[in-house]
């Protein structure tokens, strides 16, 4: 059995297919990138309808199949922009018709979770969810995947972007900012942490007043991780402690960030916890982890029928029930 996921929620728009036993054959994908940095969502929606079938083609090829050899059809329902959105949803949807294929809409950000879960073969961890929008520590409890500690502003991938777009690194900034923080030293930034709670704006304000002023590039970016880091480490922490998990996931787009693992990895170590990321290619969006998570709902009951497919642009990850 095979399915095949397609992701369009934001940046990304991504084509994965997976086995049943969650051997990944194919992982293609295309994201908007701009030098000025930002993201208009119509234009991101119309980059995402050229290319669909392109990278479509591409991930079946890759992965050495027809549409007669897929068995279901997954995509993000939400959250995410809504044009975005609807370029996936309306893909599976014709695929699913055409084909007689079973469809499933999924949430994007448990997606994130249970990809890393796959590949960490990690079982209910404490997750430490950290991506453009999202900022968030989870852990399992009943039947509902219950956010401990989240932003209160804005997520901290769009936190590192906004900063990134005053000092022009591009957009998405993350790993460009991961760079250029080689060799600065610290400068003291608002430290924001309110109970399991944190907020990153007043850290992307007063680093781009400290680059206005002349500090030197890396000694801002430098500060921004360790600062931004610190908190996260600080709620995740209190989070291992409350919930008594002994392992702790990272996910998301900012999971490829080498320092914040480190940190996070050295709290685990002196907590006797141990800590875990997801991979490079699967923490930021792509269709491998919507295919995954289909076929986890799949297999628990759960199809949609393709004349009600909708999206749901602000499905939170606690509104999921998890039945797998
Ligand atoms: P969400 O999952 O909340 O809907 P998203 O889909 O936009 O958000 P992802 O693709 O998971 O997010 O992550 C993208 C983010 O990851 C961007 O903000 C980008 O700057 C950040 N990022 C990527 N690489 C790095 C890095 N090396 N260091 C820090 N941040 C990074
Ligand atoms: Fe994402």
């Amino acid at each position: 059995m095979i399915c095949l996921g397609i992701e369009s929620t934001a940046h990304t728009f991504g084509v994965g297919i997976v086995r049943w036993n969650g051997t990944i054959l194919a992982n293609l994908k295309e994201s908007v990138t701009s030098i000025k940095g930002g993201m208009i969502p119509a234009e991101v929606a119309k980059h995402h309808r050229e290319v669909a079938n392109k990278i479509l083609h591409k991930a079946l090829e890759a992965a050495k199949v027809s549409l007669n050899n897929i068995n279901l059809i997954s995509y993000s329902a939400g959250p995410g922009l809504p044009p975005c959105l609807r370029v996936g949803r309306d893909e599976a949807v014709r695929l699913s018709k055409q084909e007689n294929i079973p469809l499933i809409g999924i949430n994007h950000c448990v997606a994130h979770l249970t990809i890393g879960d796959l590949l960490c073969k990690t079982q209910h961890p404490l997750y430490v969810y950290v991506s453009g929008v999202n900022t968030q520590i989870i852990a399992l409890a009943g039947k509902r995947l219950r956010v401990f500690g989240e932003t209160l502003d804005i997520g901290l991938g769009n936190a590192l972007d906004k900063f990134g777009r005053a000092a022009n690194l591009g957009f998405p900034a993350g790993a460009e900012l991961e760079k250029k923080s080689e060799g600065g030293t610290y400068i003291e930034l608002p430290y924001a942490v309110k109970g399991m709670d944190v907020s990153f704006s007043g850290i992307v304000t007063k680093a781009q007043r400290l680059l206005k002023e002349g500090t030197p590039l890396s000694d801002v970016c430098f500060s921004m991780q360790e600062t931004c880091f610190a908190m996260l480490t600080e709620i995740a922490e209190r989070a291992l402690s409350h919930t008594e998990k002994k392992t702790l996931l990272l996910v998301g787009g900012v999971a490829a960030n080498k320092r914040l693992c480190n940190m996070l990895q050295i709290m685990c170590k002196e907590r006797g916890a141990t800590f875990a990321a997801v991979p490079l290619e699967f923490s930021g969006d792509q269709g491998a982890m919507i295919a995954w998570q289909g076929i986890l709902e799949n297999k628990s009951g759960r199809v949609d029928n393709p004349e009600l497919a909708d999206i749901r642009p602000y499905e939170r990850t606690d509104d999921v029930d998890v039945t797998w």
